[in-house]
This record gives structure tokens, sequence and C-alpha cells, in this order.
């Protein structure tokens, strides 16, 4: 039984703020503004009630402890009471000790309050309900985290690249914040934070906020972040960290090993905020560094503002998945500063900051390149879309819709999200459209906002100014309707017409491309080779692409991503002990679940992939853990099939 489980009482004194739902205490007045004016709406994964009081600033003051794994402090909120009726405040917490909560009266003596903890919900965490009588302006909690901490990952030297220094990392979105700072864990509320951090003096700490890259190794470290930024953004890291500086005001941090290897592949970055910049505004965050975390990392990157956090596996030596860098980039004015009020509106972060990731790419790289992106996001998309339910392919989602929100699918918001953004371009123009993304960006920085408020803007600045362009219905089909709308333009990629003609023809004669044509390609035309390969090949197949290619043991994880579970389905026992040195090294969810995906449907992939698991699984993260251990435990394995006959190939967009 965890620690948290002795603090599950709750005080019979605040027995109504102990239920798990989100309803207004009994008997509580009515709201003093009326509803319409009321700006918060209230946000299915979280406690928190803000239209009542809001978090506007944070100080942490925290102890950072490798040896127990924990985060411990005092957490002081500035308060802003906006229903004078209100008498408590409702926080997130998730696996969270609380050892005290005290209150600021007006005197500035800091006196205790009343509080207590919920049941656990397995999604939404305990609900923490403080009893503010007075509607103090200060509140001050003292905690410690759980060394299980969903939001935060402790890895022993042992697993480090350096093997020196422990490490650890928190991955805040979407509602893990709550696991190591109690919080209105919700994108609606937006505040100012400052911390200080103490730890043992050989070890960097890094925030999401002003950074020092001179800054001294001490253990003693201070960090303000100035601009408003909600919950899912707080950051932190810490480890074996040196700076590699890119230009001015950017740069890599990175285990020693690794920082030059880093600073090259992303040596573009200046050049991505000045495209960006010249598109949308000035970046308005000061610094913008990269930290690349251990390949455990669950996500590719994360745009934690001023420090996006970001995989090792992007580092394949050719700038060929840099995109990356620009999509986090691109957070900083799609998400950063202009933000989803809650998880189900989640394409307005990243269903625009896909879009903008891909002009970036364009501007840089060339049209080809983005070409190549958008085709293969779009046939994952068509792929996905056969088995996603309707209603999570809307892009504006309904209220109880998405149950858990680290599960919505990607493929609706990040890809349909950038596909209705690109359409309203064409439609509109580029000129047109890029001045309204850069009034939208200007009008709501700062702010949380839903897909409505989104539909309104655009509404009054793009449709009512340039009419006869894009009709409301065909607008509304795209935010509010299943599937990909009729209106969705298409994309061809030139360079994937001679990967077609080159699949197609050693599908029918053996004949593999020839160096000549296969010496050029990127990363991206190898994963559209395998992409559009049969289901299964068989075994003498697979070996000859591995004879010419070498893709068991490849280095590069989108690769890998695509041909393992290929190599799964086709019974090419041969890359199996490639495919567990692949799942143990790398924790990054998108690229390691499709194998295991294949591994569990049969009774010998299930077993390697239990072994696997079990090897794995101390140097995976909490969020890779958890989807792993569920496909393992869901797994309905079959015998595995006789010999599989050729399947047509997937057609190319
Ligand atoms: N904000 C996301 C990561 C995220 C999304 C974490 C939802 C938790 C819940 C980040 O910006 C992202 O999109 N990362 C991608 C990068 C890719 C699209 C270039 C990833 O991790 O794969
Ligand atoms: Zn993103």
């Amino acid at each position: 039984m965890r620690r948290f489980a002795l603090l599950l009482s709750c005080l019979a004194v605040v027995a109504a703020g102990c239920s798990n739902e989100s309803a207004p205490s009994p008997g509580a007045p009515a709201p003093a503004k009326p509803a319409a004016k009321m700006k918060v709406e209230r946000d299915e994964h979280s406690y928190a009630e803000a239209d009542k009081v809001a978090i506007t600033d944070l100080a942490l003051d925290l102890k950072l402890d490798f040896d127990a794994k924990t985060l411990s402090g005092t957490a002081t909120y500035t308060l802003e009471w906006k229903d004078k009726a209100a008498k408590q405040l409702v926080l997130d917490t998730r696996d969270l000790s609380i050892d005290k909560v005290e209150g600021e009266d007006a005197a500035g003596q800091w006196q205790p309050l009343q509080y207590g903890l919920a049941k656990r919900d397995d999604i939404l965490g305990s609900k923490f309900t403080i009893e503010t009588p007075a509607q103090n302006a200060h509140v001050r909690v003292t905690y410690t985290t759980s060394p299980e901490a969903s939001g935060l990952q402790w890895l022993d030297a042992a697993m480090t690249e350096g093997k020196k220094l422990p490490f650890m990392f928190s991955q805040s979105q979407q509602i893990h914040a709550r696991s190591w700072v109690p919080l209105q864990d919700t994108p609606s509320v937006r505040y100012t934070y400052s911390a200080h951090v103490a730890t043992r003096p050989d070890a960097m700490v890094l925030m999401s906020a002003d950074n020092d890259p001179k800054a001294a190794r001490d253990g003693d470290y201070s960090f303000k972040m100035p601009q408003k930024i909600p919950s899912y953004l707080m950051a932190i890291a810490a480890g074996d960290l040196v700076f590699e500086p890119l230009s001015q005001r950017s740069g890599v941090w990175a285990e020693p090993a690794m920082a030059k290897k880093a600073a090259k592949e992303f040596e573009d970055t200046e050049k991505m905020i000045e495209t960006a910049e010249k598109l949308y505004g000035p970046y308005r965050w000061e610094r913008y560094d990269i930290l690349v975390l251990p390949p455990s990392f669950p996500y590719g990157g994360m745009e934690n503002p001023r420090l996006t956090f970001a995989t090792p596996t992007v580092i394949v030596g050719d700038k060929s998945l840099v995109s990356l860098v620009a999509h986090e980039l691109a957070h900083s004015w799609s998400g950063n500063l202009v933000t989803f009020a809650s998880a189900k509106d989640a394409w307005l972060n990243e269903g625009f900051t896909s879009y903008v990731e891909n002009r970036i790419v364009e501007a840089l790289y060339g049209k080809e390149q983005a070409d190549m992106e958008r085709v293969i996001a779009r046939n994952e998309l068509k792929a996905e879309f056969k088995t996603v339910a309707p209603n999570l392919q809307v892009l504006a989602e309904k209220p109880g819709d998405l149950k858990d929100p680290d599960n919505s699918s990607a493929s609706t918001v990040y890809t349909k999200g950038a596909w209705f953004l690109q359409f309203l371009e064409e439609r509109f123009g580029r000129a047109d459209f890029d001045a309204f993304l850069r009034g939208y960006f200007d009008h709501f920085a700062f702010q949380s906002i839903n897909s409505q408020q989104f539909a309104d803007y655009a509404k009054a600045n793009l449709l009512a100014k340039h009419p006869d362009k894009v009709s409301q219905a065909d607008f509304d089909a795209w935010l509010y309707e299943p599937g990909i709308p009729p209106t969705a333009p298409q994309v061809l990629a030139a360079r994937f017409g001679i990967v077609d003609s080159a699949r197609l023809a050693w599908l029918g004669s053996g004949q593999l491309p020839p160096p000549a044509i296969t010496g050029a390609w990127s990363t991206h035309e190898w994963v559209h080779f395998i992409e559009g390969l049969p289901a299964t090949l068989k075994p003498e197949q697979l070996a000859q692409l591995d004879a010419a290619y070498r893709f068991t043991g490849t280095a590069n994880g989108e690769i890998a991503q695509r041909w393992y579970p290929l190599a799964v389905r086709s019974g090419y026992a041969q890359a199996n002990e490639a495919i567990a040195a692949f799942l143990e090294r790398v924790g990054r969810r998108k690229l390691i679940v499709p194998t295991y995906e294949e591994l569990v449907k049969t009774d010998a992939g299930l077993a390697l992939a239990r072994q696997v698991f079990a090897k794995a699984k101390p140097g995976y993260h909490p969020i890779t853990t958890g989807t792993v251990q569920k496909l393992i435990d869901e797994a309905k394995p079959k015998a595995a099939p006789a010999a599989q006959p050729a399947a047509e190939p997937k057609p190319a967009t």
C-alpha cells in the first residue's frame, strides 16, 4: 500500500469537499456573477473551481532528493478570489503526501488551515480541499511526492549516458503536474511562478523558466517564470547536464557525451525561430533552449516554455528528424501563448502546432520535405481512423468523450487539426491566412481558449472578411464532424512516387532499387517504403531487405517503429534479438508501442513481450509502463498463424 493511502481519510469538517464530483458544495449561494460572464469553463479533468478562485502565482521551495526519489517542500500560492462566497480552495493532487497547510492572515502570520484529501481516482487523482473561510490571499502547502509520481522519472546513474550521476525529469502534460505540485491542474488557469530547488551539489537543475547557461553547479538553484503559464508547462530536470550554445538566445543542454552531437543536429534552431517570428510575430519567451533527455523520455518532445524537452531518438546524424524542434518551437505561439482551455480542445495546441511546424519545415528544408511529412501523417490518419471511435475523430470534442486525456487520438488532434488549417490556408490564400493567424496569436496571447472561441474569432476575422471563400457549413464540418471532410485538400509528394515505383518493382520482380536511387533517400523515404509494404512478407523477403538496407538493428527509431511490427507479423524471428534490444533501450511511447501491439497478438510474441518488458520496466517512464502494462494485461493472443499470403501494397497518398 502506498503512503498516500494513509492520507485518504477525510476530515468530517470538509466532508462536502471529499466527494469525487465537482458540483458546488450543498447550500453554497448562487455564483456572484451571471454565468454568461464567467470566462472559465470547468475542465472535466480537474477538480479545480477556477471560476471561484484562481492561482495567479506559485512559489516553490523544494528539496530534490535523488536517493529518496522525492521532491519535498512548500508550494505557496497567491490567490485571486472571484466568488466572494467561496470558502474553499480545491486543488488537484496525485499520490502526494500533504504534511501541512497554512494560510497567511491579515497580519502576515501563517495559520494552519483544515483540509481533506479525497479517495484517489485512477485518472484524476485525489481532490484536495482546503478550508479558506477568510479567503486568504496566500496559502502554503508543505508536501512530499511519491517515488512513483506519474509525472516524474527517476533514473539511477547506471541508466544514464555518462553513468556518473542519477537523473530525473518531469513530464506534466496532460495531467501529471498534480503528481509533483498540488495545483489547479487545468490549462484554463495561468499563473507566474518562481522556484528555489536544493539538491546534491554536483547535479544541475533546470526548469521551464529562466535557466542561466552560465549557472554555477552548486546544488542551489533559483528560477523565475515571469510569464503566465498553465500547469502542464511546469517542468523540472536534474542530472549531469552541460550547455552548448546554438545562438545568442538558444542552446542545447545534454549529458556531456551527447552535447556536441545534439548541438550539431539542432544547429538550425535559430533559423527556425527567425522563420516563425517572420510569420507570427516576435518570440516572446526570451531564451529558447533544448534539453536532450535520456532515451526513456516517453514522448518525442515537450514544449516546456524556454526549455523544450527532447528525446535523443531524433538525433540520427542527418537532421532528418529536426521537424521535432520546429514543432516544439512552434508551440511557443500555438499552445504556450494561446492555450487550449481543456484537453478536449487539444487540436488548438497540437493541430495549430503541426501546421506551423510544417510551415517552418517548408521554409527551411523545402516544399518536398514538408509534403513528405504531410503525406506520412495523413496516411497514418487514414489508417488510424478505421479504428478510432467517431466521437474522437471530432476536433471540438464533446464533454465526457475523452476519458483519459493521455489517450486522445493523435491523428485527430495533430493531423486533422493541421489539415483543417491547411484547407483554410489554401482557400483564403497564404497572405490573408498568415495575417489572420498572426492576429489570432496576438488577440489571444497568454489566454486559454476553447474551440468555440476560435470558431467565433475565425468567423469574424476570416470568413466574414473574405466572403465566398469558405461556407460556414464547410467550416463547421471540420470542427464538429468525424472523419475527413470532403473539402480536404490532397497533397502529393513527388519523391514518394519514386519510392512507390521502387517498392512495386521489388514486390513484382524481387529486384531491389539500385543504390544510385536509395543512396539519396532520407528517413522519410525509408519510412514510406516500409509503410507501403504488404501487411506481411515472407521471411526471405525480409532477409533480402535486411541484407541490402540493415533495417534490423537500425539506430533510427522512425524506421524501427515501422520495421519491427512488420517483422513480428511476418514471423521473422531473426529480428527478435534486435527487437528486444530496441524495446529495452528506448522508452518513447510512439516508437515502441506498435511493436508491443504486434507482439501481444500471438502466444510466442506475448511471451517475448513479457520477457522484454520485465527487463525494460525499471528504465521506462510511468506513462510508458502504464501503456505497455495495459497491452500485456489485455492481450488475447492467438497461436501464430501459418505462412501468410502476401497482401496488396497499401496505396500511397
Ligand atoms: N505537447 C506534445 C506532447 C504531449 C502531448 C504530451 C499530449 C502529453 C500529452 C508535444 O508537443 C508533441 O506533440 N510531441 C510529439 C512531437 C512530434 C509531433 C514532432 C511527440 O512526442 O511525438
Ligand atoms: Zn505538440
